[in-house]
């Protein structure tokens, strides 16, 4: 890194700004009021300005091709279209393994329901008990309906997981992981591979969350051997508020698993209105009612805008961000009793941060009331998203200067 402890913090900021081979990409979003200090990227990115163009082209044809959009313009594809984008850009997939729709949530419902449906003999589900709260709850609505134990894994809340102790926790009796690759509060990684491995020796599957993972680190889901993934579109892959999640389901598992949702757009010949469902095949059978096309668009361009930066470059500016950041918080806040909630390790965090003080919540506000965003995380938690692609060093400069005085006055 350049620079001394001697060093002025803001000017070592500019530095790495302008050695930064991403700085480029911020002038690709809009971004109306260059005074927000934005650190929530990692909750809704912000705007590409191709994804609001692709919307205002959406519109045009919507009033041009009306139903014939559908045919013509390829909108029936469209999920599958953004998902090939996604796998080969983004996530190490292969092609046809990606989907584009629905919600994390519905996703994570109906892969787990189908890995279950898969290992009918096996009653345990594992889980983490500081999980972010959609994955506990459709896990706990799960073993109501079929019946299963929960075995619950208390990560260390700085460090996260350790790889033994999920690996205790596979057993004969497990069916199913849910993980989250990377932790939503802390940013502890869970190292994939290792997981996947252990839990298809023992018989098991997992199931990734990658919503804090997919366009902030690397996952390589085709080598690693990963059998199954959802995650978000609307954070570090900015596809806007509300833009439709992903799902995975390794090419090789496909046929084994069925979908709980038989829709019509996951039937081989849609428009034939037959009688029973015939799933068509690879992942398009797990598509279920009309997509979202003017979301997907926005979508689309989030992704495409990730796959050009390359998440090697993305990872290793998030890697820098979030350890400028640790030096701010070390030389100023950690005396004005701010405590680091992330682990210290690059290796072993995502790109956000958690900054633990008692008066979290009230230091989160008073931020915001100054053009500065970060998130609050209950209990103690401010949250800060790096979000590499449109966050600058001198960005993560102004927004934690702007906290050491609040916590100083
Ligand atoms: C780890 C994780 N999983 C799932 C979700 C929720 O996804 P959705 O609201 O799209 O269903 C979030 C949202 O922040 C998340 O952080």
């Amino acid at each position: 890194m350049a620079g001394g402890p001697g060093v002025d913090l803001l000017e070592r900021a500019r530095e790495l700004d302008v050695a930064d081979p991403l700085r480029a990409f911020r002038g690709r979003f809009s971004i109306p009021d260059p005074e927000v200090v934005y650190l929530d990227g990692n909750s809704l990115g912000r705007p590409p300005r191709a994804a609001l163009e692709a919307i205002r082209r959406v519109g045009e044809t919507w009033s041009e091709a009306l139903i014939r959009g559908w045919a013509f313009e390829g909108w029936l594809e469209y999920p599958l279209r953004v998902g090939d984008l996604l796998a080969r850009g983004v996530l190490g997939a292969r092609d046809d393994e990606v989907a584009v729709a629905d919600s994390t949530t519905v996703n994570l419902y109906r892969l787990a329901s189908a890995a279950l449906d898969a290992r009918p003999d096996r009653p345990v589900v594992v889980v983490e008990r500081s999980e972010f709260p959609t994955d506990r709850y459709v896990v706990e609505g799960l073993a109501r309906e079929r019946d299963l134990e929960i075995r619950w894994l208390d990560g260390d809340p700085i460090e996260g997981l350790a790889t033994d102790q999920i690996v205790e926790a596979i057993r004969d009796d497990t069916a199913l992981l849910i993980l989250s690759a990377v932790n939503y509060r802390s940013a502890a990684i869970v190292d994939i591979a290792a997981t996947t491995a252990a839990a298809r020796d023992a018989g098991a599957l997992v199931l990734w969350d990658l919503s804090h993972a997919g366009g902030s680190i690397p996952v390589d889901l085709a080598a690693n051997g990963v059998d199954l993934a959802v995650g978000c579109t609307y954070k570090y892959l900015n596809g806007g508020p509300g833009a439709p999640a992903y799902l995975y389901v390794r090419r090789e598992l496909q046929a084994e698993l069925h979908p709980p949702i038989q829709g019509w757009f996951g039937q081989r010949d849609q428009f034939e209105m037959g009688p029973r469902f015939e799933r068509r095949p690879g992942i398009g059978g797990w598509l279920v009612g009309t997509p979202g096309i003017i979301a997907l668009a926005a979508a689309e361009a989030g992704v495409a805008l990730t796959a050009e930066a390359g998440i090697a470059a993305i990872r290793a500016k998030g890697t820098s961000l979030t350890s400028y950041a640790i030096e701010l918080l070390d030389a100023w806040l950690a005396p004005l009793g701010c405590s680091l909630g992330s682990p210290r390790d690059p290796a072993r965090r995502g790109a956000h941060l958690s900054i633990r003080h008692p008066d979290a919540r009230q230091l989160t506000s008073a931020l915001i009331a100054q053009k500065v965003i970060p998130d609050f995380r209950a209990p103690d938690s401010i949250r800060i998203g790096l979000s590499p692609l449109t966050t600058s060093f001198e960005d993560v400069h102004r927004g934690l200067a702007a906290l050491r005085s609040l916590l100083a006055a």
